[in-house]
């Protein structure tokens, strides 16, 4: 991953000129990488084209979070809901991981990248989980951007294990309902010690969460966009940006 982005202070986007040393950086965005198998299809390819595009998309976004200061970038990688897809396209999206993270983790170290995942990882194929307990631990020490892979992950799931472990704990006479409240929540949620994100980004136009974190969305912005996941580059990341910075975040107040 090269950090060669043009220093441009000014960026035209679609709709207008972005003044970029203005924008508002969140602290953590989170994107729903929506659209490879459409834009594989416009083009006559097999959707495990798009997917392949797609993993180019994501080196692209980790660059743009490097350059503009995001700390945290959690990728919606790869569903609960996903392992129900065909199972030939969940090998390809399996291998397609697995070789990502073989290929990339040298360049993760020499540009700082920390990686992390969250989801029921236990699901993964053996391959994919060494190869990523191995990127894990390589990169662990990294502080720059942490790319957050969501695998195996849903929303809903995420909520029933935290639960379970809360009441593990009061089993074990550890904590009483009282000490069940927001933070300890979310002390047991698989993002515990990150902030949660401020921006949503969704491509390819759909308006929906698809059980993506449910618990720390609950103020996000969300910023959909057209673009197909596979087209998404920096620019793209700059307009969501703008939309995020005109935004009037009142968290319920007045
Ligand atoms: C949604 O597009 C995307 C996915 C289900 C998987 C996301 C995977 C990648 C971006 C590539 C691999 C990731 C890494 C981290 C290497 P879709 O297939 O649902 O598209 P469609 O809605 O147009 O059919």
């Amino acid at each position: 991953m090269k950090f060669t982005l043009k220093k441009k202070t000014k960026v035209s986007s679609e709709a207008s000129v972005i003044d970029v040393p203005t924008l508002s950086v969140p602290e953590h965005v989170a994107i729903i990488m929506d659209g490879n198998g459409r834009w594989a299809k416009r083009r006559g390819l097999p959707r495990a084209a798009g997917h392949r595009a797609g993993a180019d998309s994501v080196r692209k976004a980790v660059e743009s979070c490097s350059a503009l200061g995001v700390k945290f970038l959690t990728l919606y990688a790869f569903s609960s809901e996903n392992w129900n897809r065909p199972q030939k396209e969940v090998e390809t999206l399996m291998g397609l991981l697995e070789n990502f993270l073989k290929d990339k983790t040298p360049e993760m170290m020499k540009d700082n990248v920390r990686l992390q995942a969250i989801g029921r990882l236990d699901m993964l194929p053996d391959h994919v989980r060494a190869a990523l307990d191995k990127a894990i631990v390589e990169t662990a020490g990294n502080t720059g951007v942490t790319m957050n892979l969501a695998l195996s992950y849903g929303g809903r799931e995420e909520i029933v294990d935290a639960t379970k472990r809360l009441v593990e704990k009061a089993t074990l006479g550890e904590i009483t309902a009282d000490d069940v409240d927001n933070t300890s929540f979310a002390n047991e949620i698989y993002t515990a010690g990150m902030p949660d994100p401020c921006l949503l980004i969704r491509t390819s136009g759909e308006q929906r969460l698809s059980n993506f974190l449910l618990w720390q969305l609950s103020y996000a912005e969300i910023v959909i966009t057209e673009k197909l996941w596979p087209d998404f580059r920096h620019d793209d990341f700059l307009a969501a940006l703008s939309e995020y910075t005109k935004r009037d975040r009142r968290f319920g107040k007045v």
